[in-house]
């Protein structure tokens, strides 16, 4: 039997790698995507469903859910992988935006799930895989909301695969390291505030490091072979780290107490 996959955020980066990667494998996909009449290459694609859905639409989702199934009869795996990266001073950063990225990144998230989760209860199984981040993990300056975000996941991905485990779903975090995306250029959502002189000097210190840890990132393939991984290993394994960096940064963060790695963070923007 083909299995079928639903991807949130399919347009760019990690989550079209990873439709891809399933295509190839022999699976269908359900790429969804906010603005699907964009696409060209996914949309060619034979076993590959293109449709829209925009985590922050309720409509879009629960019909984009009904469109995979119409099309392909079931849903084994559901990939949460749409969202972006909020960050600047806290002082600066009006509400509305703050709210945006719990929304996209978490609540979106808790709303797709819901509505794929009655089909994977009735048809008896699946997993459900959340794009998270060593930044679920660990936190870099002025990442007030985005790792504010990436720890909700954590958390409610632990909380969440106590109860699933009881109709057999998996769930499963998946943790990339720096990924050579969109997500330093279009999905980097940096606010500032000049009048707000006591941060600038902190805020340039940043930047300049920012930009530096962004370059040599992983390629967005790498993470998509540890979803695959994640999808096909048949435990109930909660988390995967991607990539080398990834796996030796979170292995050095569980084995160091908090003063001595927040110390080493410091050190590395420079603070
Ligand atoms: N790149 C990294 O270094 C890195 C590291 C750790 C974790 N991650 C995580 O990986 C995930 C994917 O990011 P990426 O690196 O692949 O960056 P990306 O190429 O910028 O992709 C972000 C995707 O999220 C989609 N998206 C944003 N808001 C959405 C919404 N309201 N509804 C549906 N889709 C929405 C974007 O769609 P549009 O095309 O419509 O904007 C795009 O497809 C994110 O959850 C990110 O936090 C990335």
């Amino acid at each position: 039997m083909t299995r079928t996959i639903l991807i949130t955020g399919s347009s760019s980066g990690i989550g079209r790698a990873t439709a891809k990667l399933f295509h190839e494998q022999g699976w269908n996909v359900i790429a969804t995507m906010r603005s699907p009449e964009k696409e060209t290459e996914l949309t060619a694609l034979e076993n590959v469903l293109v449709t829209r859905l925009d985590v922050q639409d309720s409509a879009s989702i629960t019909s984009a859910v009904g469109a995979g199934l119409e099309r392909f009869g079931r849903i084994d795996v559901l990939l949460n992988n749409a969202g972006y990266g909020a960050f600047g001073p806290l002082e600066a950063v009006p509400m509305e935006k703050a709210r945006r990225q719990f929304d996209v990144n978490v609540m979106g998230l808790l709303e797709t799930t819901k509505a794929v989760l009655p089909h994977l209860r009735v048809s008896g199984g699946g997993t459900v895989i959340n794009i998270s981040s060593i930044g679920g993990k660990v936190t870099f300056p002025l990442g007030t909301l985005y790792h504010g975000t990436k720890f909700a996941v954590e958390g409610l991905s632990e909380a969440l695969h106590y109860e699933l485990a009881t109709i057999g779903v998996n769930v499963k975090l998946v943790e990339p390291g720096i990924v050579d995306t969109d997500f330093a250029g279009r999905s980097f959502d940096f606010t500032n505030d000049d009048s707000l002189t006591e941060y600038q000097e902190f805020v340039n210190t940043f930047l300049t490091a920012q930009a530096q840890l962004a370059v040599g990132g992983d390629k967005p393939e790498v993470v998509a072979e540890t979803v695959y991984r994640a999808a096909t290993d048949e435990t109930d394994r909660l988390r995967y780290p991607a990539g080398p960096y990834a796996t030796e940064l979170l292995a050095q963060r569980a084995a160091t107490d908090d003063a001595t790695f927040i110390g080493g963070i410091k050190a590395q923007f420079g603070l």
